[in-house]
């Protein structure tokens, strides 16, 4: 069910397709981001279980201008995973800038489809083994409504990546939009209400908490797109984890994982050993939600979730057959980033994370090239005289920390 404010949403996305991308820059680079990396859907949706030699059918449901879709769609032809990707998005002009995109890439496994997500149902589209809807739900009349058509047609056995604001990041953001709903109401001419934004933006009080937040680009870098989108956007709300848990439980989906895990686990913030131990006594929601208030800081929430009634069985990471693989960073990198302290600097919501790996790791993180299994692994350490037993102790450390931050996963069976 669509509504007026849902009328200007879509006016929106028409004028100023978002986020704003110049196809000539895909010479230059390929974005990478989340949900949807190949290498996290093998993980995090198939448990690593699904063979590469599958045909992979996917759905893209409020592309935008292309940034999840194209990422994908260029990992499957460089992973050689089969499928198609169908691309579906109701701005013709975010459809148009997305397809150059493609064109410029020259993937050939992108099927379009302009039109509303809220239709699926009835389209005779799908079934897909996987849907990214990233940054879409939020901005619906009814996000519930919207995950239920989702799910029509999502296959047996398949999974969503999905992506939602979260309030605490976002503080100062609905303020100023209140503030701008008073000065630039909508029904004025967009144009009008961007100078005026700009304008706010310069004069805000040094007290304002957008001016404050760290979390914020687009209003100042991302053009009339960016400062559109977040500031005077008709609709979006935000969801704390057990909001966006509920949400996916009203479909009947259940949560795989928030991303990174590890962001979403509460000890992180705690070094206090009481403290710790009262937050290893909530149950798994309940930690996430105590991670995100202490954090204070997450704009975003990210979620790969199934079907409740069909949960994950993950390959064993810990079998010799097991082939580890670096997301994105290659294993002999990642074994460079290891600081002499043993320590590996990640950076979470503005937070620097340092994450301790065992002396081992990068002996071990140089021999992962997603191809060589775990025995071979620990042979070729066993022939430099590393014992059985420390190598497996080192590797299962790892793994617990790398996969939790998703650095490290496992490669899916040929
Ligand atoms: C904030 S953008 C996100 C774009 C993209 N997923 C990304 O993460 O870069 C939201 C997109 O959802 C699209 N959208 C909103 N409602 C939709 C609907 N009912 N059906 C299909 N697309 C919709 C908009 O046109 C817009 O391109």
């Amino acid at each position: 069910m669509s509504d007026s404010v849902d009328s200007r949403l879509a006016e929106q996305y028409e004028t100023y397709p978002y986020p704003a991308r110049d196809p000539r820059d895909e010479a230059k680079r390929l974005l990478v981001g989340i949900p949807s990396h190949l290498r996290e859907i093998d993980w995090w949706i198939f448990g690593g279980r699904r063979p590469r030699s599958a045909p992979l059918s996917v759905l893209v449901a409020g592309g935008g201008t292309g940034d999840g879709a194209i990422m994908l769609a260029t990992q499957m032809q460089r992973l050689g995973q089969e499928g198609t990707l169908l691309f579906l998005e109701r701005s013709a002009a975010a459809l148009a800038i997305a397809r150059a995109r493609a064109e410029a890439r020259g993937l050939s496994n992108i099927v379009w489809h302009q039109g509303s997500l809220l239709d699926l149902p009835q389209s005779g589209l799908g079934p897909f083994d996987y849907i990214d809807c990233c940054g879409v739900l939020h901005h619906l009349p009814d996000p519930a409504a919207g995950l239920a058509a989702l799910l029509s047609v999502l296959a047996p056995g398949g999974g969503m990546g999905l992506m939602v604001y979260a309030p605490h990041g976002r503080t100062g953001v609905y303020m100023v939009q209140d503030a701008l709903r008073l000065l630039a109401p909508a029904g004025q001419p967009p144009a009008e209400r961007l100078d005026v934004a700009r304008r706010v933006m310069r004069h805000l009080p040094s007290s304002n908490w957008l001016r404050l937040n760290r979390n914020f680009t687009d209003h100042l870098a991302g053009g009339d797109a960016g400062l559109f989108d977040l500031l005077l956007n008709p609709r979006d709300r935000a969801y704390t984890v057990p909001a966006l848990f509920a949400l996916l439980a009203s479909a009947g989906l259940a949560p795989v994982t928030l991303m990174e895990p590890l962001r979403y686990d509460p000890a992180l913030y705690l070094p206090d050993p009481k403290l710790r131990a009262l937050a290893a006594a909530l149950d798994p929601t309940s930690r996430a939600a105590l991670a995100e208030a202490l954090s204070g800081n997450m704009s975003t929430h990210v979620v790969y979730c199934r079907r409740a009634s069909e949960p994950l069985v993950f390959a064993k990471a810990m079998d010799e057959g097991a082939v580890p693989v670096g997301r994105e960073v290659p294993g002999p990198d990642l074994a460079r980033a290891i600081r002499p302290d043993g320590t590996v600097l990640l950076h979470f919501d503005g937070n620097p994370i340092p994450l301790a790996l065992p002396p081992l790791a990068p002996a071990i993180l140089r021999l992962i090239d997603g191809v060589r299994p775990l025995g071979a692994i620990f042979a070729a350490l066993g022939e430099r005289g590393v014992r059985l037993t420390a190598a497996r102790r080192a590797w299962r450390e790892m793994w617990e920390k790398l996969s939790g931050v998703n650095l490290v996963l496992l490669a899916p069976p040929p």
